[in-house]
């Protein structure tokens, strides 16, 4: 259950809305409202103020016809600008209180942001084998786990931009050499999965997007087409419960690379532990070669690359958290 969300706790969240004028406005309109303040301290999930936002921005898109939509720059190409937004705000979540408060409780925050697959990319070519199985922890609609079928262009290399979603980059430090890999099979553990071809699944990772964020938001249905068309499993529950079955499960000897993307910080220290000791004993079996792209710590600006082929974990690198570049070291 999230802790109750107080002024002072929106004032902070504010400070990260500067990329939404029209975020940065509801937050200083949600904050200077008792009512609205009542409205999303029912909100139990984590994160409450992206949860209040999002289940807005999911019913606006879902169709509700409404003078507030007028404000989103994701649903027209003309928005009236966000200072008159409050009364319009204040209204529409009084009339859909219920509705807004069940999706809060009942969704999450899960966004998917293919574009990291831009770091994922440089730590997959680092397997010391070049077909696998591909497991994805924390896959939420697995986009990630298109990792070989995305195009890539960094500024210093290119590959299969023919692709139908090409991901661009800045690379900073060493080259990796990017060659032809082969995916025998895909599987994504999530507590939760989002299945890519649900209709409201799709709509809910649309709306978790920022309205001002056009090209996150092209990039996310671009992803979702392509991902509709892979043929992949997706697990619910706890992965350190369900990576033993997965791996059990496959053929005997097949390797496997297992990546993780902005996942384990949501895992306790005991759960981190225990996907420790599910991968030693799995690498008695057959190779495993972990990748991890995480800011484990609330202060990481960037994320760490770290790789792991079973004789110790190295890091490699480090990443912008949204995939614009990824530096290789040395
Ligand atoms: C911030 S999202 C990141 C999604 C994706 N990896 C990406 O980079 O876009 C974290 C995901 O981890 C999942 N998750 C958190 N704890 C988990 C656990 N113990 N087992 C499986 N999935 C988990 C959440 O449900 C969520 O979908």
């Amino acid at each position: 259950m999230a802790s109750p969300v107080t002024v002072q706790y929106m004032r902070d969240w504010g400070k990260h809305a500067h990329g939404s004028p029209l975020y940065a406005t509801l937050v200083d309109v949600v904050s200077a409202d008792a009512e609205l303040m009542r409205v999303i301290n029912r909100i139990e999930h984590q994160l409450p103020p992206n949860l209040l936002f999002a289940a807005v921005q999911y019913l606006l898109m879902e169709g509700a016809d409404d003078d507030l939509s007028r404000f989103y720059p994701s649903l027209t190409t003309d928005p009236d600008p966000p200072e008159g937004v409050g009364p319009h705000f204040r209204r529409f979540v009084l009339e859909h209180e219920e509705q807004i408060v069940e999706i809060g409780n009942t969704r999450y925050t899960q966004t998917n942001e293919c574009r990291r697959c831009i770091a994922l990319l440089p730590m997959v070519m680092m397997a010391p084998f070049d077909s696998f199985h591909l497991v994805d922890i924390g896959a939420s609609a697995g986009l990630n786990l298109a990792v070989d079928r995305y195009g890539y262009r960094y500024d210093v290399a290119q590959w299969h931009t023919d692709a139908s979603l090409v991901l661009e980059a800045e690379w900073r430090g060493a080259p990796v050499a990017l060659r032809e890999v082969e995916v025998v099979g895909r599987t994504g553990l999530d507590l939760n999965p989002l299945d890519p071809y649900d209709v409201s699944a799709r709509r809910w990772l649309d709306a978790l997007i920022w309205p001002e964020h056009h090209e996150r938001r092209a990039r996310l249905r671009s992803a979702l087409e392509l991902v509709s068309t892979l043929e992949m499993e997706m697990v619910g529950g706890d992965a350190t419960d369900t990576l033993p079955v997965c791996l059990d499960n496959l053929a005997p000897g097949v390797p496997v690379v297992m990546m993780s993307s902005f996942t384990l910080a949501q895992f306790s220290p005991a759960q981190r532990d225990r996907l420790e000791t599910v991968l030693s004993d799995a690498r008695a079996h057959r190779p495993v070669h972990s990748i991890s792209m995480e800011a484990l710590e609330k202060s990481d600006d960037w994320a760490q690359l770290v790789v792991d082929d079973g004789s110790g974990t190295r890091i490699v690198g480090q990443a912008h958290p949204h995939g614009e570049w990824v530096e290789i070291y040395p």
